[in-house]
């Protein structure tokens, strides 16, 4: 099938490593076929890259096969690479042989039009063939790439915290089940369900993050982080929130919230740069495509000191804006992305880290600031998306957090025995947080919708491909 044989487009076109006259073989899809008499032009992408090789074919009826080289279809292509003729790249392939490798015909649903996301979802299984998706996936690629060099440059260990789960790490309730019991014939004991004939021998849940056990390796390794995927059965229909996300959550041993403060901001800014550095083609189609002023953004915000603010000041600015908010804000109620994407848009124009939020509506896990009021959580929000980090510093002192975790009515205490002895040996300060990779994903691309930067979503009611 020359896999080995053949050169990959972006090796031509953004490496520009190919000399000219060099004899290539092109193994790609047919974006588009534009034909005459004397000439047929077939546009192929291969993946590699946004940019698709042109190949110009002379004589078109000395190659019956032609006929079924129809968009959507998989072709090998061989010729000499060429300065191109016409506008618009640099290089074009002299075709001296086509082969049809799988053929499309007319019902393939992406004819070159413009079609809209909505459509696109419904098709999730041939739009990473599309510019847009085929942008998005390779960005995807990408950023994970930066992430992993981010930490592993400064010494962070890459860590695997579990899938499975027991507990509920965040203590919002939204998890999903997992069992291999028989839904029509539950086992029971004096009237309930017996967990106990469950797989696990108790119930369990995919995990809602990592942290409680990224806790764990922090004080044995240090800083470690993790980047793995993460299950929410939030019932929220919005364009922000997926049942199944990935998340890089760094756990940091001895960090205090004002240190988690500064690697978040950091992170971030070293990510936004490296989008804008690192992914050029990309950048330059979602400018051109989706949204004029990300890379601007992106630019300015790499280079701006992101506004850290009390959330006690953030309600002040609220309660004095007199924005007609559609949900009330007042010392004590959590934001609302309207409250947050004010802060962000309209008051500071740029990312905002909020920190020292009230106890009541943060996890059990948080530190109490002496006022007995406020933990310190931290949120970092930013234009557009609004919550793209949450983090804290968590609470290191044993009686502290078994008084929190019994505020908070969390009963089965034994349940988290383990994430409470590590407050009883060698405890130490310590704090992280979780960066919503796909929200990070949305912010940099300017994809408006959480559906269509992950490849295969998951929302209520649709699991699908
Ligand atoms: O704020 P969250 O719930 O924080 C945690 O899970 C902590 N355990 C993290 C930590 O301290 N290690 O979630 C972290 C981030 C959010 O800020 C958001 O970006 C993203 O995860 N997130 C979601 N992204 C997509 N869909 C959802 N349903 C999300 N829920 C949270
Ligand atoms: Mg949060």
């Amino acid at each position: 099938m020359d896999y080995k044989n053949r050169t990959k487009v972006s090796r031509i076109l953004i490496d520009d490593a190919v000399p000219v006259d060099s004899n290539v073989i092109i193994l790609g899809w047919v974006r588009t076929v534009r034909s005459s008499k004397e000439v047929e032009f077939i546009e192929v992408n291969d993946g590699s890259c946004m940019k698709n090789i042109q190949g110009v074919v002379q004589n078109p009826e000395s190659f019956p096969i032609l006929e079924q080289v129809l968009t959507g279809a998989a072709v090998r292509l061989e010729g000499k690479l060429v300065p191109s003729q016409g506008k618009g790249q640099k290089y074009e392939i002299a075709v001296s042989n086509v082969d049809l490798i799988g053929a499309a015909d007319a019902t393939f649903p992406l004819q070159k039009k413009r079609h809209t996301m909505e459509f696109l979802r419904e098709i999730a299984h041939l739009r990473p063939r599309t510019n847009t998706f085929g942008a998005v996936n390779r960005i995807r690629s990408k950023l994970a790439f930066a992430i992993h060099k981010y930490f592993q440059d400064r010494g962070f260990y890459y860590i695997h915290t579990p899938i499975i789960s027991t507990s509920d790490a965040e203590g919002a309730g939204n998890l999903f089940r997992v069992s291999t019991l028989d839904f029509q014939n539950i086992p029971k004991k004096e009237g309930k369900i017996d967990w106990d004939a469950d797989f696990f021998a108790g119930e369990s849940f995919l995990a809602v993050s990592g942290q409680l056990e990224a806790e764990l390796l922090a004080t044995a390794l240090g800083d470690v982080y993790t980047f793995g995927p993460t299950f929410r059965a939030e019932n929220s229909n919005t364009s922000r929130h997926a049942a199944e996300f990935w998340m890089i959550e760094p756990e940091m041993a001895f960090a205090e919230l004002e240190d988690n403060m500064d690697v978040a901001e950091d992170f971030l800014k070293n990510l936004f740069r490296y989008a804008v550095e690192n992914c050029t083609d990309e950048m330059e189609f979602f400018g051109q495509w989706i949204d004029k002023e990300v890379r601007g953004t992106l630019e300015a915000v790499a280079g701006a000191k992101f506004e850290r603010l009390p959330y006690t000041d953030a309600i002040r600015i609220l309660e004095e804006s007199k924005e007609p908010f559609q949900y009330p804000v007042s010392w004590g109620l959590d934001l609302q992305s309207e409250h947050e994407r004010f802060l962000t848009e309209k008051v500071f124009k740029k990312p905002v880290i909020l920190y020292d939020y009230p106890a009541k509506i943060k996890a059990f896990y948080m530190r109490m600031n002496d006022d007995g009021k406020t933990v310190r959580a931290m949120d970092v929000l930013v234009p557009k998306v609004g919550e793209i980090i949450g983090g804290s510093q968590r609470e290191e002192r044993y009686d502290a957090l078994l008084d929190r975790m019994r505020s908070m009515g969390i009963h089965n205490l034994e349940n988290y025995e383990w994430y409470l002895d590590i407050r009883r040996y060698g405890s130490v300060p310590h704090s992280g947080f979780g960066l919503g990779f796909e929200r990070a994903l949305m912010y940099i691309t300017g994809m408006a919708n959480i559906r269509d930067v992950l490849p295969f979503p998951r929302v209520p009611r649709w699991a699908r491909f």
